[in-house]
């Protein structure tokens, strides 16, 4: 019934043709043949009653055995094997790489119903590719473009400022200063978060101290904390290399730090410990601030997601889905745990010996 493009043909819908049924009947034929003849020769020898039963059950367990594997090695190469490979690809689209292509079992001219629908699959997978790109090409083509307009208020707030302003005059010029500041933020990790995604390997990475890295994050956030009265505690190795790209692991912690921050209550605690063993180190960010529920917690790694809408001025969604999108890079991994009213640890894993080289294309 239906045609591909181009070709007239019309498209086989059994990947076991009726040919495959004929064999097996025949076989079965020439099995029953030679069963009888098997019979007969043994009863004119006259050859013991124990052996005549015994040769017909060898003969047909070797059959049924050989035509059961038989039939499993048919089933697994028409249909599982280009099932598992579809099955594969799906997944892999799934996790964002639009990169995918499987290629028809049967040439053109015998194409089945399984190479039909592996043909969609890749058209579907191209077409949303081509979406994708087309969706952050518009995303960084805006930022760029509102990008120097928005440099221009924010240069400008800045120079009226400082000039002698009446106290009203002074409130509106820092609702523009401080909304320019915010929307230049928003637009920054916006752009950062487009290039990430579209990059797959870190060009700067570097072996370096990550204990002298968190040090340095901490101290960068020590007025925040004593601002909002918060106690920090911080229990780290003396030194610990690393290999990664440290100006987007600074991102990370950064991003982890300051939602610490912004999520606890005055009075609260924030911790900052770093350990390893033999096979990795761990970093945890722990707050006792205001937790999340297990449905925020599913949601906090999407772009602009954020669950609590009393702290969403300060911040635009995009810190978490920008360190995961880091992490992915370098192959760390995040963990969550969170509790409502109790706090959050969120937990970095950094893999000692890093061996990807002969998986970063499984
Ligand atoms: N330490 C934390 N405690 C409680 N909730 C948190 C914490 N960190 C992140 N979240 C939740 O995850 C959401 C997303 O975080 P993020 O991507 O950094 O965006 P933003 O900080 O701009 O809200 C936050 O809005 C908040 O609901
Ligand atoms: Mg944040």
């Amino acid at each position: 019934m239906s045609k591909r493009g181009g070709n007239p043909k019309a498209v086989r819908d059994s990947r076991f043709p009726p040919s495959i049924f004929v064999v097996y009947l025949v076989a079965i034929f020439l099995m029953v043949g030679i069963h009888t003849g098997l019979l007969v020769g043994m009863i004119k020898r006259d050859w013991p009653q124990t052996i005549q039963v015994a040769i017909p059950i060898l003969y047909w367990t070797a059959l049924a055995a050989g035509l059961t594997l038989y039939t499993r090695s048919r089933i697994r190469a028409n249909y599982e094997e280009p099932m598992h490979r579809l099955a594969e690809a799906a997944k892999k689209v799934a996790e964002g790489d639009f990169s995918v292509y499987i290629p028809p079992t049967n040439t053109s001219d015998k194409l089945d119903y399984l190479d039909v629908m592996l043909e969609d699959f890749n058209k579907m997978v191209g077409e949303l590719g081509s979406i994708e790109t087309l969706k952050t090409d518009f995303f960084s083509n805006v930022s760029h473009e509102i990008k120097t307009p928005l440099a221009a208020i924010q240069n400008n707030a800045e120079l009226l400022r400082r000039e002698e302003l009446t106290e009203k005059q002074e409130g509106y010029v820092e609702a523009i200063y401080w909304s320019s500041k915010r929307l230049s933020g928003l637009i920054t990790n916006l752009l950062k978060l487009n290039k990430l995604e579209k990059q797959t390997i870190l060009p700067e990475i570097k072996t370096y101290d990550l204990c002298a890295q968190l040090a340095e994050c901490a101290l960068l956030h020590e007025q925040a904390w004593e601002q909002n009265g918060l106690e920090f505690d911080a229990d780290m190795e003396d030194r610990i290399m690393i290999t990664a790209d440290p100006a987007l692991m600074e991102l990370v912690w950064n991003n982890l730090l300051s939602n610490a921050i912004k999520f606890t209550e005055p009075g609260g605690n924030i911790t900052l410990t770093e350990s390893s063993d033999e096979n990795e180190i761990r970093v945890s960010v722990r707050d006792t601030g205001l937790g999340m529920t297990e449905e925020t917690k599913k949601h906090i790694f999407e772009k602009f997601y954020q669950g609590d809408i009393s702290h969403a001025t300060a911040g635009n969604g995009l810190g978490l889905a920008l360190a995961l999108r880091i992490l992915q890079l370098n192959n760390f991994q995040i963990e969550v745990f969170s509790k409502p009213g109790k706090g959050s640890i969120f937990t970095v894993i950094i893999p000692k010996s890093k061996k990807e080289e002969s998986k970063s294309d499984e």
